[in-house]
């Protein structure tokens, strides 16, 4: 496994395959992030992992500078699984301040876009420039980050971007909290809370089920009943599938989505859910 940071040394060694499958983090990986980077050996001959931990996507209160930085452990982790690794610097990235940005479609601007300003702008531009730099055939992105997801099928279907993207599933710890690398950031009290995250999702999906198709009812209820055990929410939405509008009736492939803040840490996870 070669470890690269600049982009001049890249390009050569990448010139002459055919088949790579890219991988995109800001590192500190764990096994939601090492799945992918398996799924990602059945799509490509050359595996490609890069490590950024991006600026332009984090918002001026937020954990960018906190945000944990592993480079040794995570290398050690890919050894094996990748075959190149880019860990650019920031000026590596930004040689000089970016002015040109990819605007995302509106639905941006909803869900976690609400709560974060910019930050799909940020994380769209730097996709696409790791897209340019690497240029891969297939990009892999975990369905954890749904409308992340979203936004990027939607940026490399309007650009006609050359490269396959493929959405891996979410990884779970044992008792059902998605992983993430802000998962740390919980306290032991905390930890054992989160999970509740995960099963809101699930209560909403067994009232699905049970015939209720009153979403808003759901959404609002499914707050309250975290505002009541100390959770701070920004959202819990029912959309489609498809577009991340609100569900309608006449859609079967909805995804419950859900953001919501234990103290400082904010945690977020979805449910794809198809109703018959
Ligand atoms: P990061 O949070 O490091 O995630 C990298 C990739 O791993 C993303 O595609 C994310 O959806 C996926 N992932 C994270 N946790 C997962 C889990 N529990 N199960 C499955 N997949 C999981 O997402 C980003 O970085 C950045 O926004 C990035 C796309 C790299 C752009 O900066």
């Amino acid at each position: 496994m070669q470890v690269i940071s600049k982009i001049a040394e890249l390009r050569p060694r990448l010139n002459s395959e055919r088949a790579i499958a890219f991988v995109p983090t800001m590192g500190n990986l764990h096994e939601g992030h090492l799945n992918l980077v398996r799924l990602a050996r059945e799509h490509g001959d050359c595996v490609v992992a890069s490590i950024f931990v991006n600026p332009l996507q984090f918002g001026p209160s937020e954990d960018f500078d906190k945000y944990p930085r592993t480079l040794e452990e995570d290398c050690l982790k890919l050894q094996g699984l990748a075959d190149v690794v880019f860990v650019p610097s920031a000026s590596e990235m930004y040689p000089v301040r970016q002015s040109v940005f990819i605007e995302p479609p509106p639905v941006a601007n909803e869900l976690c876009g609400a709560s974060r300003p910019g930050h799909f702008r940020g994380m769209a531009t730097v996709v696409l420039k790791l897209l340019n730099i690497v240029q891969p055939q297939v990009a892999l992105f975990g369905k954890k980050d749904y409308q992340q997801l979203h936004v990027i099928r939607q940026m490399v279907m309007q650009l006609n971007l050359p490269v396959q993207i493929v959405g891996g599933e979410t990884v779970r710890a044992a008792d059902g909290l998605a992983l993430s690398s802000r998962n740390q950031y919980l306290s032991a009290e905390q930890r054992g809370k989160a999970v509740f995250l995960y099963q809101t999702l699930q209560k909403i999906w067994q009232a699905m089920l049970q015939g209720e198709r009153d979403f808003e009812r759901l959404e609002r209820q499914a707050v309250e009943l975290m505002q009541g055990q100390g959770w701070s929410v920004d959202y819990v939405a029912v959309r489609n599938q498809s577009d991340l509008r609100p569900a309608d009736k006449l859609q079967r492939e909805l995804v419950i989505l859900a953001a919501a803040r234990l103290g400082n840490t904010r945690l977020l996870d979805n449910l794809e859910v198809t109703i018959d």
